[in-house]
């Protein structure tokens, strides 16, 4: 990756993937940066300074009152000459450090002290990261102070446990800083649910009842989980090629029934697809012929999914509803919103031209249960699908507050 040199400074905590940080320092060096690293005092039972100080060719800093007396204290000479920080691994120690101001080390008084940008890789056992006082503090360090973080991952973690808390490979850490890229993940861990598209509901083997959904809004919302840190499912009516699970249906009981087999393991569930309400009692096998009187097609009502699983679901469980209305469109949301006892609905005006169905913007109202209301006017699918899924990391946020107070 090309980009101009840049002074690094690389705090390591004490993590076990503070090993990778050799051949990290050691890729930076060799694309040109300038790398010094400061070592909390406890990273010095993970890693040895002087592999890192050949790796780095730069002295390794880990004392605050260093005996080689400069013109300036050492934190704050490191601090001003950086670009930008890293503190990889990054301790749920360091982390609360950092969310608190406290500078009890060489490298907390460097954050403190600096202005560039700060990366921070953090690594731990899932409990440790998964901790409401973790999340917080991580909270807090993106959205007040501006860190960016660069997410771990799933895997079989060092300490034994499976699941998040693996530090993020060296090769996303170094595309990340180097690229000024914001990699905040929120939904990380999250197995997310989402429907799109329209339904299908054969009449013969040629004719069915539809509706004008394209899909894209679903799909648009499957995108932006995932990139949000998401596990997604898309149960969609139309095709989609992706980097995640694509399971395509066409009617509304194939619907059903691959929500009903997913749901379970889910922690949320957006239902962006239009499901017909009706379905005709009879499909005909054949192909049904032209005559000269009238046809009636009798109709049966399809189960309601959402007012089914809105009723079955676990308390942690997020539902989100999507509400297509012609006319008094913030009232009935609202009514559908109680009525099937689900977290949040989104809900759009499908009279407004060129707005909607199989256009590629929508303007809609997303109100949730705990009287949260939210107008976002003409925008791209794809923005108001960042929004939603937005809007779904903190109602998580909520739920696990909640629980732990
Ligand atoms: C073998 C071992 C591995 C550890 N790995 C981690 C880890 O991956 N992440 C973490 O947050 N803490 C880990 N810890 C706990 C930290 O080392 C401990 O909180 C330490 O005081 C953090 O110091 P520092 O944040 O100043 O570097 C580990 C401890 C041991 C003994």
């Amino acid at each position: 990756m090309s980009t101009k040199p840049k002074n690094i400074i690389l705090g390591i905590s004490a993590g076990i993937a503070a090993y990778r940080m050799y051949d990290l320092v050691n890729e930076l060096k060799k694309q040109g940066h300038n790398v010094t690293v400061v070592l909390t005092k406890d990273a010095k039972n993970f890693v040895s300074e002087l592999p890192l100080k050949v790796l780095s060719g730069n002295p390794v800093y880990s004392e605050m009152f260093c005996p080689k007396e400069q013109n300036k204290p050492i934190h704050i000479d490191l601090a001003d000459n950086a670009d930008l920080v890293l503190v990889a691994p990054a301790t749920a120690d360091i982390i609360a450090k950092m969310a608190t101001g406290i500078c009890d080390e060489l490298i907390t008084n460097i954050l403190l002290a600096t202005t560039a940008p700060v990366y921070l890789a953090p690594a731990m056992n899932t409990n440790m990261w998964d901790h409401f006082t973790t999340q917080k503090n991580i909270e807090t360090l993106v959205t007040k102070i501006g860190y960016k973080i660069i997410a771990p991952e799933e895997g079989d973690l060092a300490c034994g446990y499976s699941g998040v808390g693996h530090i993020a490979p060296n090769e996303r850490i170094i595309k990340t800083i180097l690229l000024g890229e914001n990699e905040v993940r929120p939904l990380l861990g999250k197995k997310v649910i989402i429907t799109a598209g329209g339904t299908r509901e054969a009449i013969d083997p040629v004719r069915y009842i539809g509706n004008k959904s394209s899909g894209k809004m679903g799909i648009a919302i499957a995108d932006a989980a995932y990139n949000l840190g998401a596990d997604v499912v898309l149960i969609s009516t139309v095709y989609a090629e992706k980097k995640y699970q694509v399971i395509e249906v066409e009617t509304a009981q194939e619907l059903q029934e691959v929500i009903e087999a997913e749901f379970d393991k889910a922690d949320a569930l957006i239902m962006a697809a239009a499901v017909s309400d009706y379905k005709p009692m009879k499909t005909s096998k054949q192909k049904i012929k032209k005559k000269n009187e009238d046809l009636t097609l009798e109709l049966i009502k399809n189960p309601d999914i959402l007012e089914i699983l809105g009723r079955t679901k676990r308390e942690k469980q997020i539902i989100v509803g999507f509400s297509a209305e012609s006319e008094e469109m913030e009232k009935n949301a609202k009514e559908k919103l109680v009525k099937k006892k689900i977290d949040m609905i989104v809900a759009n005006d499908i009279t407004v031209p060129d707005l909607g169905f199989g256009s590629d913007e929508n303007a809609v109202i997303i109100l949730t249960k705990d009287g949260q209301r939210e107008c976002l006017q003409r925008q791209p699918k794809i923005q108001i699908a960042k929004h939603i899924c937005q809007k779904l990391a903190e109602l998580f946020l909520s739920i696990k507050e909640a629980k732990e107070v």
